[in-house]
C-alpha cells in the first residue's frame, strides 16, 4: 500500500445469489439507484453494476454481479463467482421453497468461490407481512449455524437494502 494509490485500489466484487423472483435485482436496482420495478423480468446472463461507498471515510466501489436464480437463463458459473469477495444470499421470507434451496446455493457459492467470501443471508419481501413463510428466528438460526451475517429487506419499501449491502462491504474491508 502506498500514499499515491487511489481510492480505485478498492473494488470488491459481490455476487447476487438465490432462487428465481427472489427479488435479486431489485435488490440491486434500489441499491444502485434507488428504483423499483414492480413487474421485473428473470435477468437473462449476467448484469453488474458498480457502486461507489463510503466507509471510514474512504471510498470504496463495490461492484455488485446480478444472475438468474434459473438454470436456463444463467451464465458460465465459474465466472459469475470468480474473484467474488462478497456475496449476498437471497430467499423470499413468503416462499419457503427459497429459503429450503439456500443450502444449495451455499453449496454452490463453496464450490466456486474462496471458503473467506463474506456472506450475508437475506430474507427479501418483509413488506409481504400477511403473506410471511419465514420467520425472522428461521432466518436468524440458519445463518447462525452455517457462519452468515443476517438481514430482512424490502426492496420495495427499501427498508434495510443499503444495510445489507454495507454489512458485507464494512467487514470486507
Ligand atoms: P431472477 O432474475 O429470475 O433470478 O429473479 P430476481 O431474484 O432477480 O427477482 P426480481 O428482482 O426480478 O423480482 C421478482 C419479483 O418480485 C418482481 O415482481 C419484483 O417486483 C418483486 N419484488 C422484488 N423485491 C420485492 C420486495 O422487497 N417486496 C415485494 N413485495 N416484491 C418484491
Ligand atoms: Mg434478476
Amino acid at each position: 500500500y502506498s500514499e499515491e494509490q487511489t481510492t480505485e485500489d478498492y473494488l470488491f466484487k459481490i455476487v447476487l445469489v438465490g432462487d428465481s423472483a427472489v427479488g435479486k435485482s431489485n435488490l440491486l436496482a434500489r441499491f444502485a439507484r434507488d428504483e423499483f420495478y414492480p413487474n421485473s423480468k428473470s435477468t437473462i446472463g449476467v448484469e453488474f453494476q458498480t457502486q461507489k461507498m463510503e466507509i471510514n471515510g474512504k471510498e470504496i466501489k463495490a461492484q455488485i454481479w446480478d444472475t438468474a436464480g434459473q438454470e436456463r437463463f444463467r451464465a458460465v458459473t465459474s465466472a459469475y463467482y470468480r474473484g467474488a469477495v462478497g456475496a449476498l444470499l437471497v430467499y423470499d421470507i413468503s416462499r419457503r421453497q427459497t429459503f429450503n434451496n439456500i443450502s444449495r446455493w451455499l453449496n454452490e457459492l463453496h464450490t466456486h468461490s474462496d471458503m473467506n467470501v463474506v456472506t450475508i443471508l437475506v430474507g427479501n419481501k418483509s413488506d409481504l407481512k400477511d403473506a410471511r413463510e419465514v420467520s425472522t428466528a428461521e432466518g436468524k438460526a440458519l445463518a447462525e449455524a452455517q457462519g452468515l451475517f443476517f438481514i430482512e429487506t424490502s426492496a420495495l419499501d427499501s427498508s434495510n437494502v443499503a444495510a445489507a449491502f454495507q454489512t458485507v462491504v464494512i467487514e470486507i474491508y
